[in-house]
Order: structure tokens, then sequence, then C-alpha cells
């Protein structure tokens, strides 16, 4: 028997104002997009905003339904338009933010298990590492450099050969 350690790092910033001039701005732009989700049973707002490999750039924002297990998260809504969008271009960054209207929305939020799986197949499949900055309408700011980091031993393809 032996022991395997699994660890990996992020980057942590105290605000905004430590990223750069590109993550500021595409962090910006899912606070933004967390206006347009459609959240009326959680009341929790999620937007999501990619910077792909050609320069563009695509929006992604949670879409509930009163049968609630039919809602998608914004990360998946993202994959999906930028997958319909942009076929065979990598996504380079994506930044994820919410705004929670019955709480705080003052620190990070990570993708949940759904969404990590359908992100690590997105890195497989286009093989390029997608970045994800996360953070709140303020405070803490995360910087994961490759999402599948998020879902280590991830079932994939390859386990069906
Ligand atoms: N949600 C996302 O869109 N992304 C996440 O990373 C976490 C959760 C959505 C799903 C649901 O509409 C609401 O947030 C509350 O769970």
């Amino acid at each position: 028997m032996e022991h395997k350690k699994i660890n990996f790092e992020i980057e942590v910033y105290e605000s905004i104002d430590q990223l750069t001039k590109e993550d500021a701005w595409l962090l910006n732009e899912a606070k933004n997009v967390t206006q347009i989700a459609y959240a009326p049973y959680s009341h929790f707002q999620v937007g999501a905003m990619a910077l792909l490999t050609n320069g563009k750039t695509v929006a992604g924002s949670n879409q509930e339904n009163a049968s609630y297990p039919v809602g998608l998260c914004a990360e998946r809504v993202l994959l999906s338009a930028a997958s319909s969008l942009y076929p065979g271009v990598p996504v380079e960054s994506i930044a994820i933010s919410y705004h929670n209207d019955n709480g705080k929305s003052d620190r990070p939020i990570t993708p949940c298990g759904i969404c990590r799986q359908t992100l690590v197949e997105y890195e497989t499949r286009l093989q390029h590492p997608i970045r994800l900055i996360l953070g709140g309408m303020e405070g803490k700011i995360f910087i994961i450099p490759k999402a599948g980091m998020l879902l280590p031993l991830s079932f994939s393809g390859d386990d069906m050969k």
C-alpha cells in the first residue's frame, strides 16, 4: 500500500485592485452578468464571463425553473453558449461572481460538482486549461490556474475505453 498526496495551490488576492487589468475587467463583467440571471427561487444570482483564446467573450448566468432540478448553473450555460457560438475555440479564463439577495456576497464561490465535471471535459476536449477567477461583489478573489484542479481523480471518457 502507498499513500498518494493530491494537492494544489491557488492564488488568493485581498481585493479586485490587486488583479491584472484584464482579470479585473473580466470579473467586473461577471458581476454585471449577475443582473441577467433568472433566479426567482434561490434569489442567488450567478454571473460568469469567459475570455476565449480568439479574444471573444461569452456570458452565462444561472437559469432556474419552477421544477428545481431543471435549473442550470451559470457555468454550464456559459460553456454551452461558448461551444455553440465558437465551436473548437478554447476558453482561456472564466470569471464567476454572484449576488445573494438573502445574504452577503463578499467571498468567492466555487463551481458545483456537476459544473466541475463539465469544465474538466471542456478542458480535455479542447486541450487547454481554463483559469477560474472567483469573487463576490467585494472581498477576496481566488484564481484557480486550471479548473480540473477542483476535481481530482475525475471520471472521463478514457475510463470507458
Ligand atoms: N449556481 C450557479 O449558477 N453556479 C454555482 O457555481 C453555484 C450555484 C446557481 C444554481 C442555482 O440557480 C443557484 O445558484 C443556487 O444554488
